[in-house]
């Protein structure tokens, strides 16, 4: 008894001492952040070179998460643990398989002195206890003679089955390579769905054998718009796409990591590039170049004739292969922002409406969703869209990615349809994630708070019915994969925590601090993330009176946020925020800078009094006048 008390006290000792200062200790405060982790004093987990990872069963899987397991260790800590049998007087990490455990992602991890267990509902269970394991540890520069992981019992399962990001590649082709580094750092955050948007009126970017001209032609475009709609061109020939032995290669890859592939061929609208390279499926004139810029609603035909056999013939020979290909049950087939107007003019199209009793384009359009879904049930494969499939009426088993709100989503989740809640406000990572003056080009606001307060469940609906969400990156501006990142992370974080933990256990005093640990895991990983969260909130307004007053703010709490109206540079002897600011007379510039711990942490934000006007403009212009 008093020995077994000793050793605690040594052991805890030992656990505080070393471990603390040296950094080397372990921590689960993580994201996302596990449903219940009892982090205790007891005895800690040593982890050297001795230890082993053992598994508990001959499942091929489990061997081949222990083996991720041991890279990833090694990755962070520098410590390579060894695969096999528990060595004499070492420590192992045991993963093995829990029946009881109900939900089939779930896992249970277990710390004490001599064994780490991972238990896992499913093989991908015990994938995901590996990844709380993977982001506890600490980081590492070169290698670790120890790492200290403290007792801890931790319960842990995912709020929502579909915990998706989007990226598009036709926009901005990203490289196979690169969407290897992409998943695998989905699969840290639990994220478990990739929807990868393969073709768009700038690019088709997959392989289609029946049709070689989709990528001989639609996968180049002779230059590319900078920035959102500027009007201005880079003058570079640009072009890229999959074929399908890479396809191929990253669903292995994926596979590996718990990640199902969802791929979109993006129809009837958003069809251009699939235009040109085919000029037979227009309704009536098919442009002769790719997409160069973002100007598309109305102006180039871009849109499938649904008057035309032929378009259902191409359609279905090019879902024949993508579902060849793609072993996940489902298709995304697009839907979205398909303009109507060439429809309207074509005489097929007006044929085809006439013959089936469609009352309008919109049914029209309906009528070619409904097709696509019986064309990919005989593929044995289920149907996804954006919520515009709903105008004109859904069909009878499609899924709903509902983009523009949650309505479209709660209508279909009531009509007995299953959604997947995308809205723009919280889940597109396109936008600015901060103060726009001092963030690359892009069209409106979506901050990390916003994509953290995602809910993807309204009062009202089935909860039943909404399989979860996603974020989705549109590349419109994102030149670069890099930029991707930059995009992604840290609001990627804040949605996997909200569809794995659940909107009702976020907190955001306690999210922002364990994004700050994720920086550092991020920068040893060479992955990009933007620290926008660090820069001042600008809220201009005219009060009753008409004056214009400045509310700035932060999004994490503790920042000081100081100013000058003087032209100079902010810094913390300058001015500090404390209320609402009126603009002193003649100034010609607002000038902010946020600090922590009396150093710099936000970027310099230039502003003129003329664009502080301007945006009070705007908002007395949205609020009606207050
Ligand atoms: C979309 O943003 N067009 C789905
Ligand atoms: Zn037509």
């Amino acid at each position: 008894m008093n020995l077994k008390l000793l050793t605690g006290v040594i052991v805890s000792t030992a656990f505080l001492l070393p471990g603390s200062a040296s950094g080397q200790t372990a921590d689960f405060n993580i994201v996302p952040q596990p449903l219940q982790a009892d982090v205790t004093n007891d005895a800690p987990f040593i982890l050297n070179g001795k230890t082993s990872i053992v598994v508990a069963t001959s499942n091929n899987d489990l061997k081949r998460n222990a083996t991720l397991l041991a890279s990833y260790i090694e990755q962070t800590t520098g410590v390579r643990p060894t695969v096999g049998k528990q060595g004499k007087d070492a420590t192992a990490i045991v993963l093995s398989i829990d029946k009881t455990i109900s939900n089939a992602e779930g896992y249970k991890l277990d710390v004490d002195a001599k064994r780490i267990s991972i238990a896992g509902a499913s093989a991908a269970g015990v994938f995901y206890g590996i990844q709380t394991l993977r982001k506890s540890l600490p980081v590492v520069s070169g290698k670790a003679s120890q790492v200290t992981i403290p007792c801890a019992h931790i319960v842990d399962a995912p709020r929502f089955s579909y915990r998706g990001t989007h990226l598009d590649v036709s926009r901005h082709f990203v490289s196979t390579d690169e969407i290897r580094q992409f998943i695998d750092i989905l699969a840290l955050h639990n994220i478990n769905r990739f929807h990868w948007h393969l073709t768009d009126d700038q690019g088709w970017r997959i392989e289609i054998k029946k049709y070689p001209l989709l990528t001989e032609v639609g996968s180049k475009r002779t230059q590319t718009v900078i920035g959102h709609n500027t009007g201005k061109y880079d003058g570079k020939p640009y072009g890229g796409f999959y074929t399908q032995e890479d396809v191929k290669e990253v669903l292995a890859y994926a596979a590996e990591r718990y990640v199902r592939v969802i791929p979109e061929i993006d129809v009837p609208g958003h069809s251009l590039a699939a235009l040109v390279a085919y000029p037979d499926l227009a309704c009536m004139k098919a442009p002769s170049a790719v997409g160069v810029g973002n100007k598309f609603y109305g102006e180039d035909e871009n849109t499938l004739c649904v008057g035309k056999d032929a378009t259902f013939e191409f359609m279905d020979k090019v879902l024949t292969e993508v579902a060849a290909l793609f072993p996940d049950e489902y298709i995304h087939i697009g839907g979205d922002e398909c303009f109507k107007g060439f429809w309207h003019k074509c005489p097929r199209c007006q044929a085809r409406m006439k013959a089936e009793n469609l009352k309008n384009e919109n049914e029209l359009q309906s009528y070619f969703i409904h097709r696509m879904e019986s064309i990919l049930k005989e593929k044995g494969k289920k149907l996804i869209g954006w919520d515009e499939i709903i105008d004109g009426g859904l069909a009878p088993d499609a899924t709903v990615m509902s983009w523009r709100g949650m309505e479209g989503g709660i209508k279909s989740a009531k009509a007995g349809h299953h959604v997947i809640m995308t809205p723009t406000e919280h889940c597109y990572i396109d936008l600015w994630q901060g103060e726009p003056s001092v963030e690359p080009d892009t069209y409106s606001m979506c901050r990390l708070k916003d994509s953290y307060s995602f809910n993807p469940v309204p009062d009202s609906v089935p909860a039943e019915m909404i399989l979860g969400g996603q974020g989705n990156l549109w590349a419109e501006s994102v030149p670069t994969f890099r930029h991707a990142e930059y995009m992604t992370w840290p609001r990627g974080w804040a949605l996997a925590e909200v569809l794995w933990t659940g909107p009702s256990k976020t907190d955001w005093d306690r999210f922002w601090p364990r994004v700050e640990r994720h920086f550092v895991r991020a920068d040893q990983a060479q992955i990009n993330y933007a620290r926008s969260m660090y820069n001042a909130i600008v809220t201009p307004y005219y009060t009753k009176d008409g004056v214009l007053e400045i509310k700035l703010d932060s999004e994490p709490g503790n920042l000081d946020i100081y100013y000058t109206f003087d032209n100079t540079d902010p810094d913390n002897f300058t001015p500090k925020y404390e209320a609402p600011l009126r603009i002193p007379k003649n100034a010609t510039w607002l000038r902010i800078v946020t600090y922590r711990d009396n150093k710099p942490i936000g970027k310099v934000i230039t502003l003129t009094i003329k664009e502080l006007e301007k945006r009070a403009d705007n908002t007395r212009h949205v609020v009606g006048n207050l």
